[in-house]
Order: C-alpha cells, then structure tokens, then sequence
C-alpha cells in the first residue's frame, strides 16, 4: 500500500492525488483521500480499483489545507470500498491510513472494542477507533492516546500510520515500523510519503524517520520524539531525481517503454560505473570488506531473487567466493547455517520490500556487512544496509520488472569484476566487461527493433494455451524462471521455467499437443542437450521455440539474438521473452502494467 499526507496547501487535493498516482505501483484495489479546510469542513471520498476512479469521484467542493491519501494492496478484507482507507472512528473525528499489518488487532479489538460497531474488517479501523476510543473514555489528549495505542501494538507488527484529528485540522501525527515513510519538507506546507518519488513534484527535501518514533508535523515545524518524549533531531537530505523521467511519453504502456529503455540503461551503468582506463570504480570500502568474506549470502525476491541467480555465478566465477541466492521470504524464517564471515547482499529494484527488510534488520542486530543494489537512492534498504550501489536504470513504473533485472545483473557484472581484479584474479582482470555491456546495448536495441517478429510468435504460439515452459541449463535455467515469471504475471499463462534436465523427471507429463515450450539456448556446453530435451516435449505434441545466441543457431530456431560474452547472455536473452509477455497480454487486452492481485513493491510481509 501507499500513503501521502500534506499539511499547510491549499492545493493539498492535487497534491494528495499527484502522490497517489506515483504510490499507484503499490497496489490499486481501492484509494481514498480525506481532506480538512480548516474552517469547519472536511471530505472524504474512497473508491474501489484505480486511482483514476477516486479522481472521478472528486467534486470541485473536495477541498482542503491539510489531508491524507491511501492506495490499497488488500490483506485484511476484501479489497471494497468499506475496507479502503482513510478509516475513521465512529464520532468521524479522527481520520487514519496506515501501510503494514497489526498482528494482534483482533486481541485489541477484544481487549477494548466490545462495545464498539466496527464498519470494516480492517485492522487498520480498530487502531483509529481505539484512538479515538482512549481520548474518549480516559480523556486522553490525541497525542497521549495515539501513543498508547502505539505501544499496545504488537512488536511484529508492521505499519506506516498518518493520522488526523478534525479538531487539530493542521496536525498530521505520524508514526512507522518496518513499514516505509518519509518527510517531505516543502516551502510553506509539509508532506509525508512512503516514497521519495511520491513528493519530487512538490520537493526533493526529505527527512527520515525512524521505527518507533512518533512525529508531529505541522505547516512549518517537524517534531520528532521516542515513546518516551524523548525530542530527537534529524538532518534533512537531498534527493537527486527527475519527477519527469517518471512519464510514460509516447508509449501504450511503461512496461514497452522500460524495455526499450534497456540499451540507454546500460550505457548509463558504463558511464557510472567505469573510469576513462576502463576499470570499474566501485567503492574500495565494499571491496576491502566483501574480500573477508568465506561467503556471501544474496537476498532477493521476485525479479530480484532471479537477477541474483545470476550474480551469484558471475561472483565465484570471478571473485571465487562462495555465493547463495536467497528468497527473503524464506531466509527470514529459516535461516540456513551461516559461514563464519558472511557477507550479504540485498538485490531490490525498489528498496522496500518488506520481506528483504526482515532480513536486513536481522543482519544489522548481528552487526554483518550488507550491500544493498536499488534503484531507489535513499530507499529504506539502501538506507539500512552498510553500502550501496546505485542501479540507474531511472523509474521503473510497470508492474513487471525489466530494465531492473538486467541493470541488477550489469551491477553484479560489475562488481564481480571489480572485486576479482581486487582479489588479483586474471581472469577477471582480462574480462573486458565495459566493452561487453557496450555490446549487449547494442544486441538489446536490435532485439527491440524485431517488436513485430516477436508480436507474431506471441500471438500464434501464446496467446491460446493455459499453460508454457521455458526451459534451459545452467544460466539458460537461471534466465527461464524469470522469463516464465514475465509471462504468468502479466499474460496469466501459467508458465514455469524448468532445468530441461528436469523435465523429463515428472513435469514432461503435462505436455499436450499445443503447449509452448520455449527453450533457451546461448551456452556452448549445454546447447545440445537443451535442443535434445526440447525434441523430447516436441515428440509429445509440444510446439518447440527457440531463443538461442547467434554462434549456435540452426535453420529452424525461431528466435535468434546476437552473440555476446556467455557470462552475458542472460541481459540479451531475457529480452525476447519480455516482449514475448507484452505482446501475449497485449493480444488477450489485459492492463500490461497493471496485472491483477500484483503490486510493484509488497511492503507487507
Ligand atoms: C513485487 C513485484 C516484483 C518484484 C518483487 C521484488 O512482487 O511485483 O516485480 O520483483 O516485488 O521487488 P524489489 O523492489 O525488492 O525488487
């Protein structure tokens, strides 16, 4: 979910919704705004789906100085519009949106709520009926009984709360733990937001906040205490980012403009990540630190976890250090038996995935070295961790992430390299990785320039069955669980990528006459075998497609691309099967970016 709140404009309704709009990759089951004008008004206004819908509800009296904005990735009841947010307590004083779960709201909702109608099935409602409840029957000042439902929250609970009492129209009480949030310090007004990006229009002064603060932010003041009142004081910081390079421009939809951004990207990560010699400049800090270690531990998930699938065999094959790849989801609740000296690092397009963070946290109580590779400066993991590196892939809007993944894995290259040269490691020294990527930029922009081939192959070959596979060994492997990923989330094809190997083993069963059977071929050693795997689906009625590196492609392949490092390949051969899910989603006139039951970034575990 995504929260925005703004105190002290006039403009607070566009504003609320400008924030909205750019927090919409959050999740867009419902949306809601509430707005005060300080002068005995106030609106609220919630609509299921889009954010668009909201828009269309506004009437021109919605006006307001201060106010909040939700938009929804249901968990706790369906995704209506009673269960959106802002929720309120039953005297409508007290106005609240909150990003996370309450882990014990039931046990709240028992302890202190008997007596209290609720209107949804939230737990978002019972925190601002319980305020509202505590100021009521223990004449509780708002301050004093927001903290103290603060406090009766469970400590595993995740939230991001903006809360507004109508009697203190200029007051927006703000809290977080796990859950992202952000100061935006305006001229004049001030803002808060789960994300930078949702306030660059308006600012790019920013300040932190820390889990279990409480923050009181006026028109001109930020107050920042513990549960204690303890006052505590914050630097503001800059953050250095076009709010343009955010529009779709010409492009039906983000997801065809972030994969044909792909060449500039990569081009972008050259420029920043390669000195006028050719070396890779990266940070001799991480270096010095990633060298002590026996292991290193990547985290990741979704497109992330498949980039560092890659960057795990690009790392012990140049740096020689045991590499893992990790699911957050999975290595936050059972956690394998570490090395003596790990060293982590967190793959995360947007830096605040709720699933990695966990992982984070845990890593900082043990004191271990992290590295975090995002998209997103300043982002809570980019924050969190010891180091960053930066991905500069610009805003990645679709839900289906492309340029993130190859800029992920060209970071890894990147890294892999400059810490095996540090290592003294020749082959990694003879690695010209700066021509390289200057080869795959040009391999992906002819890649894109083949749109209408691909739209064909997707329509005559996926746009029907109900289920594909990619298959592929080895970095082929690593490549056709994200391309599958691609297809199922936007196309709704159940797709699964398989180590061809394996297919024979159980999964070849499901082989009818029709099913698409994709298989990825770019490595020397393995392209036989891939090819005799795919006869074998073929013998059985599948229809066999190819994507398959220059050097070893035969008269019948379907797809071929051009021939880069082997190490590579991944960058080129993922782009195909990108467009291969646009087209097939495009063909069924599904919303490409915006695919159902998804949201961008899952700040929820
Ligand atoms: C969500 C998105 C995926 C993304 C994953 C990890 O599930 O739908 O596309 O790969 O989160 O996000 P991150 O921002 O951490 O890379």
């Amino acid at each position: 979910c995504g929260i925005v709140g703004v105190t002290g404009s006039n403009r607070s309704v566009e504003i609320l919704i400008n924030g909205l709009k750019s927090l919409e990759y959050r999740g867009y089951d419902s949306a809601g705004i509430y707005v005060n004008d300080q002068n005995g008004h106030d609106y609220l206004v919630k609509r299921q789906g889009r954010i668009a819908n909201l828009e269309n509800a506004l009437t021109d009296d919605v006006q307001g100085l201060a106010g909040i904005g939700h938009t929804r990735w249901a968990t706790h009841g369906q995704p209506s519009e009673t269960n959106s947010h802002p929720h309120y307590s039953n005297d409508k004083r007290f106005y609240l949106v909150h990003n996370g779960v309450i882990e014990n709201y039931d046990q709240l909702k028992r302890d202190y709520l008997s007596e209290v109608d609720l209107n949804s099935q939230t737990d978002t409602e019972v925190i601002v009926q319980l305020v509202a409840y505590f100021v009521k029957e223990n004449q509780m000042s708002t301050k004093a009984a927001f903290l103290k439902v603060l406090r009766l929250i469970s400590s595993d609970s995740s939230y991001a709360f903006v809360l507004m009492d109508r009697e203190e129209p200029e007051m927006l009480y703000v809290a977080k733990n796990k859950s992202p949030l952000l100061i935006g310090l305006a001229d004049g007004y001030n803002m808060v937001g789960s994300d930078a990006i949702s306030m660059l229009k308006e600012t790019n002064q920013f300040m932190e906040i820390e889990d279990h603060e409480l923050v009181m932010v006026t028109p001109d003041n930020i107050q920042l205490e513990d549960f204690d009142g303890q006052e505590h004081h914050r630097d503001s910081f800059t953050v250095d980012m076009d709010a343009n390079a955010a529009d779709k421009g010409a492009y039906p939809y983000y997801m065809l403009k972030e994969v044909d951004e792909q060449p500039a990207v990569m081009r972008r990560i050259v420029s920043e990540y390669f000195d006028q010699a050719g070396n890779p400049s990266v940070d001799e800090a991480i270096l010095a630190e990633m060298a002590k270690a026996d292991h290193i531990y990547i985290i990741g998930a979704g497109t992330s976890y498949h980039a560092g699938l890659v960057g795990a065999r690009l790392l012990e094959k140049y740096a020689h250090i045991p590499t893992s790849v990790n699911i957050s989801s999975e290595f936050a609740y059972d956690r394998p038996l570490l090395s003596q000296k790990p060293f982590f690092i967190f793959l995360s397009q947007s830096g605040e995935t709720a699933d990695s963070r966990q992982v984070l946290v845990d890593v900082n109580e043990h004191q271990w070295p992290s590295l975090t590779l995002t998209n997103v400066d300043k982002s809570t993991l980019s924050r969190e961790a010891t180091f960053t590196m930066l991905l500069y892939a610009g805003p990645e809007i679709a839900v289906a992430s492309t340029k993130a993944y190859t800029a992920q894995i060209a970071v890894e290259a990147v890294l892999a390299k400059a810490l095996g040269m540090y290592l003294a490691d020749d082959q990694a020294q003879a690695f010209d990785l700066r021509a390289q990527l200057g080869a795959v930029a040009n391999g992906m922009q002819a890649i894109t320039d083949s749109k209408e081939d691909l739209e064909a192959i997707a329509a005559r070959f996926l746009s029907k069955p109900r289920n594909a596979f990619y298959i592929g060994r080895g970095l082929d492997w690593t490549v056709s669980i994200e391309a599958a990923l691609k297809l199922k989330e936007i196309s709704y094809v159940q797709a699964e990528g398989f180590a061809s190997g394996e297919l024979k083993h159980g999964t070849i069963a499901l082989i009818e006459e029709g099913t698409p059977v994709i298989g990825i071929i770019t490595q020397d050693r393995t392209a036989g075998l891939t090819r005799s795997n795919l006869e074998e689906t073929q013998a059985r009625g599948a229809n066999a497609i190819t994507i398959v590196a220059r050097h070893l492609a035969q008269d019948n392949d379907t797809i071929v691309i051009p021939d880069v490092d082997a190490d590579l390949t991944p960058l080129l051969s993922v782009v195909p099967a990108q467009l291969l899910a646009y087209y097939t989603s495009l063909g069924k006139g599904l919303d490409v970016d915006k695919p159902r039951n998804l949201a961008k970034s899952v700040t929820v575990m």
